[in-house]
This record gives structure tokens, sequence and C-alpha cells, in this order.
């Protein structure tokens, strides 16, 4: 009997610390890793808020969101069709959108940040949202490159702040990265890895260092492949498909720069450059800054390294 009894606190026990995890989640930034960091957690029955500037971009989140979600249902619930929607119509219901970001905060128990790759622009989103959110919030960011520490010395919650970062497509992807700072408390990194469960995603611990693991070594590989073409060694094709047939890639380097964002990969090979301009690295790439130049920053504009219908 007093097993049983034990037994039943432990279970309420583990219910109440369940419901004290993370519920309501804010996500800043309705681009293709906000729209898919939404989708991926009002998939699992989080309550989310996806805040961008304007309703315009947030229509486009939507609908991006509701065609992914077509997507995964095709495959998901191929013999249920009627299912399908349903579960389509349940995850939507779970999403809205506003383009207040304060106001959002403010009933929420992770803000996560997924806007431009620019430190100056996400310190100075934090540093407001630090006034406006409740103290139990946790805030995270989804940078591909920039310290998290740096980003969270605009708050006044740095044991509340850390990394939670997801890759590209995220309703796919399986990893997510979980960074602890110095000073990132071990309350606020368990609930973000139990966040990152809770999503269905695999986690890994990271150190705060720049590109964290996969990033790290990954856009030095991409601009790598760059280099080699910017030197005729190689045309974008042949080197896609070598790597494609013969390293095994699901994208060549060029096919998946595309799929990143050019300008998203600019801004981090810039500010690693910035950072260490004698690492052969993190070196520029004066054909990455051309196509940038001219607007083309690849898939999501229609046109990057090819061209997209
Ligand atoms: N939403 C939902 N389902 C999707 C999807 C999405 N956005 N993208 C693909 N799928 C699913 C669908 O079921 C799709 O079938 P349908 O086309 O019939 O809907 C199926 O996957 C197959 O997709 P594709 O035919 O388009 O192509 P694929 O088999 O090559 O898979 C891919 C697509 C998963 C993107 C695969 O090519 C891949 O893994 N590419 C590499 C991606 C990668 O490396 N990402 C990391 C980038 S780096 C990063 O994110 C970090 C950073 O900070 C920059
Ligand atoms: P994106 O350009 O597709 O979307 C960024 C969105 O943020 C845009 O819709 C923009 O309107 C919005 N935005 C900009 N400033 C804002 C502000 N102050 N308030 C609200 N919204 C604002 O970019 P993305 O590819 O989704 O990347 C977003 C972040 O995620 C970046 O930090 C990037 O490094 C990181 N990331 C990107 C990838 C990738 O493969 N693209 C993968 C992992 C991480």
């Amino acid at each position: 009997m007093a097993f049983v009894t034990r037994q039943i606190i432990r279970t309420l026990t583990t219910s109440a610390t369940r419901n004290a995890a993370i519920k309501t989640v804010t996500i800043i930034g309705g681009g293709q890793m906000g729209a898919g960091i939404a989708q991926a957690t009002a998939s699992t029955g989080h309550t989310v808020v996806l805040v961008d500037t304007n309703e315009d971009i947030l229509k486009k989140s939507a609908k991006g969101i509701e065609g992914s979600l077509k997507r995964v249902v095709k495959k998901k619930f191929a013999d249920k069709p009627e299912a399908g929607e349903e579960f389509i119509q349940k995850v939507m219901k779970n999403v809205s959108t506003s383009t207040d970001a304060a106001a959002a905060a403010q009933k929420s128990d992770l803000v996560l940040e997924a806007i431009v790759e620019n430190l100056k622009i996400k310190q100075g989103l934090f540093s407001a949202l630090d006034k406006a959110a409740p103290q139990h919030t946790i805030f995270a960011s989804n940078t591909s490159s920039l310290p998290i520490t740096d980003i969270a010395s605009s708050t006044t919650r740095l044991d509340r702040f850390g990394g939670l970062h997801f890759f590209n497509p995220v309703p796919m992807m399986k990893l997510v990265e979980v960074i602890k700072t110095d000073s990132t408390s071990q309350e606020t990194f368990d609930a973000l890895m139990a966040f990152s469960k809770a999503l269905g995603k695999h986690p890994v611990t990271c150190k705060d260092t720049p590109g964290f693991i996969v990033n790290r070594l990954l856009v030095p590989y991409m601009m790598e492949a760059i280099r080699l073409h910017e030197r005729g060694h190689g045309s974008k094709e042949d080197i896609d498909m070598a790597m494609k047939l013969g390293a095994g890639y699901p994208m060549g380097p060029f096919e998946l720069l595309d799929y990143v964002g050019l300008d998203t990969a600019k801004f981090i090979i810039d500010g690693w450059c910035a950072m260490e301009p004698n690492n052969p690295l993190f070196s520029t790439s004066p054909m990455l800054n051309k196509l940038v130049a001219e607007g083309k920053f690849g898939k999501k504009t229609g046109e990057g390294f090819y061209k997209y219908k």
C-alpha cells in the first residue's frame, strides 16, 4: 500500500514538474527558420505566437506552415486523409501571429528569436523584451554563428538565456543544438533540453563557441566549395554532384548554400572573418559578396547560385 502511495506521489510530482515545463512559446521572426520552429512547436501541442514586422510576412509564414504540414500529413496519414486534415486544423489552432513582440512575450514561458543574423539587431530586440517578459520566461536565440553570451549581454537574465539552434528544414531535421553559456543556469539548460525532446528532436549539448558543432564544420566546407569554384577547379553542378554521389550528402554545397540563404551565409562568414582575419577557413568570397549585393539570396528570393521557379 505504502509502495502504491509512493508511486502515486511520484507520478503527481513528475506531472507537476512537467506542468512547469515550457508550454507557451513566442517565436520572433517568421522567415524560413521561425516558421519551421513554430510548426514543430505547434505540432507537439504547445501554444505559439509567431511574431514578425508586418502582416504580409506573417500571412506568408502561416501559408508556409500549412503547406509544410500538408507535406508531412501526406506521409504520416497516408491511409487516413480525414485524420490528416484534422491534425492540420488542430496544429494551426495552436499558432497565432502578431506584430507586437512585447505583448506576446508577456504571456510566454519561452521567447525564441529567429530574426536576421545581426548582433546589434538581436541585442536591441532582447533588451526591449527583457523589460516586457515575466521573470520566469526563458530567452533563447536560434543564431547560426553569433556568441549567445554577446546576445544575452543585452538583458538582465543571463541565467535564463541559452541557445536553441535548429536546422533547415526544421520539420525534417532532427537535431537541435542546445547551447549553455557560462551564465546559463542548469535549470534553464534542462528546460531547453526537455523542450527540444518534447518537439521530438534530438538535442546535443554545445559550448558557446563559434558555429557550435554543425556550422563550425559545415560553413568552412561550403565556403571551400565556393573557393574551389572561384579558382576554376570545378563547375558548381559538378561539385554538387560530386558531393552527393561521392560523399553521400543529400544536397551539394551550392544547393545547400541556396537553401540556407546566401545573405545568412555572408553574415556568418563576415562575422567570423572579422573575429579571426588570419584564419583561412574564415576568409570571405567575392562571388558570394557579388550575389548578395545583387539581392540573389538563394531559394527564398528565386535566385542564388541557381535559379528557382
Ligand atoms: N516540410 C515538410 N516536409 C518536407 C519539407 C518541408 N519543408 N522538405 C522536405 N519534406 C519532406 C516531404 O515529405 C518531401 O516529400 P514531398 O516533396 O512529396 O512533399 C520529402 O521530404 C522529400 O523532399 P524532397 O523531394 O524535396 O527532397 P529530399 O529527399 O532531398 O529531402 C531535404 C529534402 C530533407 C531538405 C534533404 O535534401 C536534406 O536533408 N538536405 C540537407 C539539409 C541540411 O543539410 N540542412 C542543414 C542546413 S544548415 C542549418 O540549418 C544551420 C544553419 O545555421 C545555417
Ligand atoms: P529569414 O530571412 O528567412 O527570416 C528572418 C525573419 O525575421 C524575416 O521574416 C524578417 O522580417 C524577420 N525580422 C527581422 N528583424 C525582425 C525584428 N526585429 N522583429 C521581428 N521580426 C524580424 O532568415 P532565417 O533563415 O529564418 O534565419 C533566421 C535566424 O536563424 C538567423 O539568425 C539565422 O542565422 C538562423 N538560422 C538560419 C538557418 C538557415 O538555414 N537559414 C538555420 C539555422 C539558423
